[in-house]
């Protein structure tokens, strides 16, 4: 095609969506809880969110017309074993529904095991501190296998581990709001332990059952880490330093097996090593880096003044996508883009941020990164976490009173790109 830019056959486009931020009632999980204590950054709760609990056929009708082959969603823990060691099968059901809902319109289910919830009686047991949360996840994470398994293709077993840890343990940002770098490191580990036993637990039951072999990723949030003055070595080092922390130690760990300083000291263990058939990387913003002493900011709170920058305070920087991709080819995997998306109340700036990060991982993937797939968050408006509804990520906009879905511009442009399976000359023209 002239001048457009064309992805590979088989490209994987789709939307995410995760259980807390759109199912509404989540009442068994520590985020409820948190939400209750006022702690929601406009007083807000997740309350009914989306109602997608109830209006998932609605939604993948939504999904349908706009052409995705693959949805991301995410299981709720708290839903399928209320209390430790009961399965309700009721919900087990709901979840077979959901994803067979998904299959009858030919889009593939790429399912998340742990996307930021924990079951409340797991969070009384210490969370991600308890020395044996690996284990305990790894039973509820046979519990689905054997269940669902057999309509399964593509699994993500925790969502963005090091921001589960920094969040929860280090910033005392998400619930329990603790501040401790020492228990960060903790949790952190565990989340590593805890996505190798998944890993291993997922093959073994598919084996066992006769399943169809899926495949497996875990999910990283990988946020870039730029010198604030690239001439300065200590800037430099700063952000190689900060990259270390949040993305290097953690991807490393998946990759070899190992927990290597501050992570941990050398530790090996053999079921974590390569426990991954992709990696699934969740990419909005950069960060310029600067000593700070021993301090770790926030990620995304510096960057060049005049930057174009999101409803959240994102920076828009399109080339980090394409640098974090092109960094990552070192693993020797598959990647799928599970996560890119911006939170503005306007569509017009959506449209040109989905324009220029595709853009770049077309770059990416013309300078030899092997990636497969691209997954918008999200496809719908919803609870965005702390901030809770304010932030407007949707590619189809929720009016929280009548529940009414309504596509914006955004929403065409992205069916457009994805029927043609690329960025066409006027796209390009108009966006980028
Ligand atoms: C994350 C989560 C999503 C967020 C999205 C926007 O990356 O934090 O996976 O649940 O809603 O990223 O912040």
């Amino acid at each position: 095609m002239k001048g457009g830019l064309v992805f590979p056959d088989g490209f994987l486009w789709g939307c995410a969506v995760s259980a807390h931020q759109v199912e509404g009632n989540n009442t068994g999980n520590q985020w409820w809880q948190w939400e209750q204590q006022g702690k929601i950054f406009d007083g807000s709760v997740s309350g009914r969110a989306c109602d997608h609990y109830n209006r998932y056929e609605e939604d993948f009708d939504i999904a349908a017309s706009l052409k995705l082959n693959v949805f991301r969603t995410s299981i709720e823990w708290s839903r399928i074993e209320p209390k430790q060691g009961t399965i309700n099968i009721r919900e087990v059901e709901h979840y077979r529904n959901v994803i067979l809902a998904l299959k009858r319109r030919g889009i593939k289910p790429m399912i998340t095991l742990h996307h930021f919830t924990n079951p409340v009686w797991f969070e009384e047991q210490g969370g991600w501190l308890n020395p044996e949360s690996p284990e305990i996840f790894e039973s509820f994470v046979r519990k689905i296998v054997e269940h669902l398994g057999d309509l399964i293709p593509f699994y993500n077993t925790i969502n963005e581990p090091m921001i589960v840890a920094t969040m929860s343990y280090l910033f005392g940002i998400f619930p329990p709001g603790e501040r401790s770098l020492e228990k960060c490191l903790t949790a952190a580990r565990n989340l590593a332990l805890a996505h190798g036993r998944a890993y291993v637990a997922i093959h073994e039951t598919c084996k066992e059952l006769g399943y169809p072999k899926p495949q497996v990723a875990l999910v990283k949030q990988v946020p870039r880490f730029e010198p604030r003055d690239p001439s300065s070595k200590d800037d430099v080092e700063e952000a190689q330093r900060r990259d270390w922390f949040f993305n290097g130690c953690f991807l490393d760990a998946v990759s070899t097996g190992e927990f290597q300083p501050p992570l941990g000291n050398g530790e090996k263990f053999d079921y974590l090593e390569s426990s991954w058939e992709f990696i699934g990387i969740n990419y909005y913003s950069r960060t310029l880096c600067t000593p700070q002493g021993e301090i770790f900011p926030l990620p995304f709170t510096s960057f060049p003044e005049g930057a174009e920058l999101s409803d959240y305070g994102w920076e828009v920087y399109p080339d980090g996508l394409r640098e974090v991709l092109l960094s990552l080819r070192k693993y020797g995997k598959p990647m799928v883009v599970t996560e890119n998306g911006i939170a503005t109340r306007n569509d017009e700036q959506r449209c040109r941020y989905i324009v220029r990060h595709l853009k770049a991982v077309h770059e990416a993937i013309s300078k030899g990164a092997d990636v497969r797939g691209y997954i918008y968050w999200s496809l719908i408006d919803n609870f965005e976490w702390v901030l809770g509804y304010q932030m407007k990520f949707g590619l189809v906009e929720v009016d929280f009173e009548t529940m009414e879905r309504k596509p914006r511009p955004s929403a065409s442009l992205y069916r457009e790109i994805i029927e043609a399976n690329a960025l066409l000359p006027n796209h390009l023209e108009r966006y980028s």
